[in-house]
C-alpha cells in the first residue's frame, strides 16, 4: 500500500453532519431519522482499514459494501485511473466505436470467467447488469421464437440490485411494496434457508428438496413460458445464505431438463470472494449468463455488467440483429482501466488462491469457534463471507422477537468498538476485503467477541436473556 493519505478535511463533523441533512437523501434511509442523529462521516481509508471525521480508526469487515476486495490504497488502481483520465476519459461504444480499456477488458474477462464465456456486455452497476439480464433473455427467446418464454424466476430474499426490474427480481418484500413491484413476468420462490425451513433434515436432504421448489414453480407457471432462473450462489445482502451442496447442482439439472437458461448473480460472489473466482465455481454450477460489479473494480469507480455465455452470444450475434438497449456508461474507458489494473493485481498477489487455501480455510476455524458463544445459533463462512446468527435459545434455536433488533443492537456495539459489520435482522454477517492477513482476522474475531459479550449483557440486563 503506498498511497499518500491525504490530510484530513476541513470541516468539523458537526458542519458535515448539518451540510448532509440539509441537502443529502441517503439510500436505503428513513431520512428523518437520520437527519436528527447525523451521519458517521468516513473521511479516509487504507488497507482494510476506515478513518471517520473524529479520526476514529475503524476495521472496514465489509469491504465498504462487498466490494473494496483489494483493499483501500491500491497504488495500481490509482494510477490506472490517472493516467487513463489525462488519456482519454470518456468515449461510448454505442456508434460502432470502442476505446482500448474496454476491449482489453473484455479479452481479460473471457480469461477469468469459466469457458463458456467469451462475451461481455457492460453496465454501470450490478442493477443495470441486472436489467440488461431481464433484456437479453426475452429478446433471446425472441429470437428464437418463443416470445411466449418471458418469466424469470428468482427467489425471495434475494437482492439483485435497486432499479426497476433489479428490485423486481430481487425478493425483498419490503422493496416490493415501494412503488407497485415487482413487474409482471417475474415469480419468486422460497429460499434455500436451512436454518429457517430445513430444520429437522440433513442439510443434503433439505438441499434437493429447496432445489425442488424450482421444479414446482416452472410447472405452475408453465415450462414453456419460462425464460430463466436467477440466483445469487450465496445470497448476500440476504444475510450470507449459503445453501446446502445438493442445491445448485440439482438446480443445475432441473434448468437443463426444462431448457431454461441459468443466471449466476455473481456481483458480490465473483472475483474471489468465495476461493475462486465466481461463486458458480465455489457452488458447482454452469450458468448461461453471470452478473457481475463491485469486485470487478473494487469498489474504486463505478462499473458493472454481464458474461454471456456461448449459448446466448451466438443467437443474440447470429441472428439478433440490434440489440436496443445500452447505457452512457457501457464500457467507460476510465472504470474499464482500473478493472483491468484491478484483475491483474488479484492475479498477481495470487488472491483468489489465499482466500481458498489460507486466510478463507482459517476464518472458518475461527466462526467454528464463535458459533460456540451463547447467542450464536449457527455460524457459516465461505471462503471470505460469512454469517452469524444470534438466537434467544441455543438449544432450540429459537431467534428474538424481530421487534427487538437485536442485530441492530450489535451492530451499534460495533460501530462503538471500531468494526463494522453488518445487520440483516439478527444475522450478523462479514466480507472483509481479500487482503485481509490472518493477525488482522485474529482482530476482528476478537473485536466481534468482544461486541458479541457486550450485546449479550445489554440483553441480560433488559431481562432478555
Ligand atoms: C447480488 C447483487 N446483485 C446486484 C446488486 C446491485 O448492485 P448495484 O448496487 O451496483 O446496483 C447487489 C448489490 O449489493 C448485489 O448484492
Amino acid at each position: 500500500m503506498n498511497a499518500v493519505l491525504q490530510p484530513a478535511p476541513t470541516r468539523t463533523t458537526a458542519e458535515w453532519q448539518a451540510a448532509d441533512s440539509a441537502h443529502y437523501l441517503h439510500p436505503f434511509t428513513d431520512f428523518k431519522s437520520l437527519a436528527s442523529k447525523g451521519s458517521r462521516v468516513i473521511t479516509r481509508a487504507d488497507n482494510i482499514y476506515l478513518w471517520d471525521s473524529e479520526g476514529v480508526k475503524i476495521l472496514d469487515a465489509m469491504s465498504g459494501l462487498w466490494c473494496v476486495n483489494v483493499g483501500y490504497g491500491q497504488q495500481a488502481l490509482i494510477d490506472a485511473a490517472t493516467a487513463q483520465l489525462k488519456q482519454l476519459p470518456f468515449y461510448n461504444s454505442f456508434f460502432q466505436t470502442a476505446t482500448p480499456p474496454a476491449i482489453e477488458l473484455a479479452e481479460l474477462l473471457a480469461q477469468v470467467t469459466p469457458p463458456q464465456f467469451n462475451h461481455v456486455f457492460f453496465s454501470g452497476s450490478g442493477s443495470e447488469g441486472n436489467d440488461t439480464v431481464v433484456r437479453m433473455v426475452r429478446r433471446y427467446w425472441d429470437v428464437l421464437g418463443q416470445p411466449e418464454r418471458s418469466v424469470i424466476i428468482s427467489r425471495k430474499n434475494a437482492y439483485h440490485g435497486s432499479t426497476v426490474a433489479g428490485a423486481s427480481l430481487g425478493g425483498m418484500s419490503y422493496m416490493h411494496a415501494q412503488g407497485g413491484l415487482p413487474i409482471p413476468g417475474i415469480v419468486h420462490m422460497e429460499q434455500p434457508f436451512w436454518f429457517v425451513h430445513g430444520q429437522g433434515k440433513t442439510r443434503d436432504e433439505f438441499g434437493l428438496e429447496a432445489a425442488r421448489w424450482l421444479e414446482a414453480k416452472i410447472l405452475e407457471v408453465g415450462a414453456d413460458k419460462v425464460a430463466a432462473f436467477i440466483g445469487e450462489p450465496i445470497q448476500g445482502a440476504g444475510g450470507v445464505i449459503v445453501p446446502p451442496a445438493t442445491y445448485w447442482p440439482e438446480i443445475q439439472r432441473i434448468c437443463d431438463q426444462y431448457g431454461i437458461l441459468l443466471v449466476s448473480d455473481e456481483v458480490i460472489c465473483g472475483f474471489g470472494r468465495t476461493g475462486n473466482w465466481w461463486g458458480c465455481e465455489t457452488m458447482g454450477f454452469r450458468p448461461d449468463l453471470m452478473t457481475f460489479a463491485k469486485g470487478v473494480t473494487s469498489g474504486y469507480i463505478p462499473l458493472g455488467g454481464v458474461m454471456v455465455g456461448d449459448r446466448i452470444a451466438r443467437v443474440m450475434i447470429d441472428q439478433g440483429g440490434e440489440f436496443e438497449h445500452g447505457y452512457t456508461y457501457s464500457g467507460h474507458p476510465v472504470a474499464c482501466a482500473v478493472a483491468l489494473a484491478n484483475i491483474r493485481l488479484i492475479q498477481r498477489e495470487g488472491l483468489v488462491d489465499r482466500v481458498r487455501t489460507d486466510t478463507g480455510a482459517y476464518l472458518a476455524e475461527h466462526f467454528k469457534a464463535l458459533a460456540e458463544h451463547p447467542l450464536i445459533g449457527e455460524a457459516q463462512s465461505v471462503g471470505l463471507m460469512g454469517a452469524l446468527q444470534i438466537v434467544k435459545d441455543k438449544a432450540s434455536g429459537t431467534c428474538f422477537d424481530s421487534a427487538l433488533e437485536v442485530g441492530m443492537l450489535c451492530r451499534g456495539h460495533c460501530f462503538a468498538n471500531g468494526l463494522i459489520m453488518r445487520a440483516v435482522g439478527d444475522r450478523m454477517i462479514i466480507a472483509p476485503p481479500l487482503v485481509i492477513t490472518r493477525a488482522q482476522i485474529d482482530d476482528m474475531v476478537e473485536l466481534i467477541r468482544l461486541c458479541l459479550d457486550a450485546t449479550l449483557r445489554d440483553l441480560q440486563q433488559r431481562g432478555l436473556r
